[in-house]
């Protein structure tokens, strides 16, 4: 067993020392764990057969899962590349260097222990400049896969590399923090088409605009391999990343979630969500990001599967991210470390909100055209207080019987001309009635879900009310004030004054803007507001499917 030198490094020239010592030990064939942008690695001479192998003991790791070589100049890939074809030229010229790796034909340079056998090499150019000094210094390609014990998280600090590798290698470099947080993103060139093996911080998106041409996404992405088949990417055939509990990675809006966990949650369990979330929970919580922030979730998601061992012997229940741009890498790991155990929301639902008059009710016509359910709040407050339901007792209570027609249904006029023109009498009817709705919006939903995927939930008051929690996403809608004044006074056949009060009693649009995850602007007629709405629903199905 080598004693481990811990190789503190955070400033280039002031720390030259720990640099030359982790440069000596690599040239004389011993491994380093040493920061990148992505994870810590844990280098070897690439081109040195015995150093490698030891690479492989450290870890734990099989052998037949290839390495990558990390080099420091875009001239040293030639000589470990038979080929270095245009779109690897472009894709160089794009993002290196950079958290993306190349899969090309090797030389004969690159010994098989490296390449796993296999007759292609994985090459990547790193942008942390502690790795690439100490590539430059001991002038040799660095194989480097994560420095973790092969089936853990991967390591995204020096803390994380000395508890699993301390007394396996020969040094470890003390570093920063890592900034990407997921590995690289690994792109094979020697097939047909150029394909995502493993997606990371450089994008399915940002490579077809580099390339002009969309890349193809591998399959194991974000599907498991069937028992069988032959892995492109012989690392996506292993369970990976995973803490000791059992993670189980739920789709939906919080309330399923909510519910889901409080169900199925044993002592031991515990959550991984979002930011803000975990004091929602009755069991130990940890957050791993804002909800909408895909890069900082990149940056946060191993660690927080570290800090899970503490926290969770039986389960860990996790809130799924979005697949969009980075976030498929973070759902790539996830799915991963779950076994690609996943439990979905029968349907997912997006909200819709806005002022009075801004077009709520034409995007629900628009989304209903476009196959998704649709839940109206408006029908629902109107079904609660229906003649002899609870609510409308309470009402009575409350505001008095004269709230009541004579065959006792709710007489909206003059509820109306109370709560509008007073905000206390408007929060205390609200408050009464939130329960209610909240209640009957969850049973609507569930209905809606039976045969369709993706429920719409338009609803005014969606923000205030709390009815967030059955949302996977909100839409916001705005529209011009004198524009909706107009469509309110024609559509409820109120006079100026009467519309103007219903409009000033709700919040301002900033209130929307600030809360919604899209917004939509009907300004400009139908067709515009139709191709707005279809954009919505593409980008909020590619969210949550793949
Ligand atoms: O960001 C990263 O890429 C980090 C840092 C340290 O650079 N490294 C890393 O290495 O993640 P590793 O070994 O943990 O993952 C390498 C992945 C594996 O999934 C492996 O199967 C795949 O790249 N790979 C390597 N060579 C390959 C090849 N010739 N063909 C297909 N896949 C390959
Ligand atoms: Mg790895």
């Amino acid at each position: 067993m080598p004693e481990t030198k811990l190789l503190p490094v955070h400033d280039l020239a002031a720390d030259r020392e720990s640099l030359e010592t982790a440069a000596q030990i690599l040239r004389e064939g011993g491994l380093v764990a040493i920061p990148t942008e992505t994870v810590y690695g844990l280098a070897a001479n690439a081109l040195d057969s015995d150093a490698v192998r030891r690479i492989y003991e450290a870890k734990g790791r099989p052998s037949d899962n290839p390495l990558i070589v990390h080099i420091a100049e875009v001239e040293d890939a030639r000589a470990l590349a038979t080929e270095f074809p245009p779109a690897a030229q472009t894709l160089a010229e794009a993002f290196w260097p950079g958290p993306l790796t190349m899969i090309l034909p090797k030389s004969g340079l690159v010994p098989d222990q490296t390449s796993g056998g296999l007759s292609t090499v994985a090459i990547r150019m790193p942008s942390h400049p502690v790795a690439r000094e100490l590539i430059r210094l001991c002038g040799l390609p660095l194989a480097a896969p994560s420095a973790n014990l092969s089936g853990y998280p991967s390591p995204t600090t020096a803390q994380h590399c000395i508890r699993d590798l301390n007394g396996r290698v020969e040094g470890i470099i003390v570093g920063e923090d890592c900034g990407v947080g997921v590995e690289s993103t690994v792109i094979s060139l020697v097939g047909e088409r150029p394909r995502i093996l493993r997606p990371g911080a450089i994008t399915p998106e940002m490579i077809s605009q580099a390339l002009g041409e969309e890349v193809e996404l591998d399959p194991a992405v974000t599907q498991e391999l069937k028992s069988g088949a032959v892995a492109a990417s012989p690392g996506m055939k292993y369970k990976h990343y995973s803490p000791r509990a059992d993670v189980i990675l739920v789709e939906g809006s919080w309330d399923f979630f909510q519910r889901y966990v409080e169900e199925n949650a044993g002592e031991r369990s515990a959550a991984m969500v979002f930011d803000g979330e975990a004091c929602r929970l009755e069991l130990p919580a940890l957050e791993y990001g804002p909800r909408e922030d895909s890069a900082a979730q990149a940056r946060e998601i191993f660690s927080a599967l570290r800090r899970m061992d503490d926290m969770a012997e039986q389960e860990v229940f996790v809130r799924c991210p979005s697949r969009e741009g980075v976030g498929l890498a973070v759902y790539n790991r996830l799915i991963r470390a779950a076994g690609f155990d996943l439990v979905r929301q029968k349907a997912l639902v997006l909200g819709l909100t806005g002022q009075t008059g801004a077009g709520k009710s034409t995007l629900s016509r628009y989304f209903a055209d476009m196959g998704f359910g649709v839940v109206d709040a408006d029908q629902i407050s109107r079904l609660v207080t229906q003649p002899g339901s609870e609510a409308l007792l309470q009402i009575a209570s409350c505001f008095g019987p004269g709230m009541l027609t004579p065959d006792g249904g709710l007489d909206r006029r003059k509820m109306g001309a109370l709560v509008f023109s007073d905000p206390a009498e408007l929060k205390a009817l609200t408050d009464l009635l939130n329960p209610f709705i909240l209640e009957e919006t969850r049973r609507q939903i569930e209905l809606a879900s039976d045969g369709h995927d993706y429920v719409l939930l338009d609803a005014p008051t969606l923000l205030e009310s709390g009815g967030e929690v059955f949302c996977s996403q909100v839409a916001v809608v705005t529209a011009p004030a004198p524009l909706r004044l107009e469509r309110i006074m024609l559509r409820d056949g109120l006079d100026e004054y009467a519309a103007r009060q219903r409009m000033e009693a709700q919040p301002p649009e900033q209130f929307y803007l600030e809360r919604g995850d899209y917004h939509l602007v009907n300004d400009g007629g139908e067709a515009q507001l139709l191709a707005q709405a279809r954009a919505v629903a593409e980008d909020f199905i590619l969210k949550g499917t793949v």
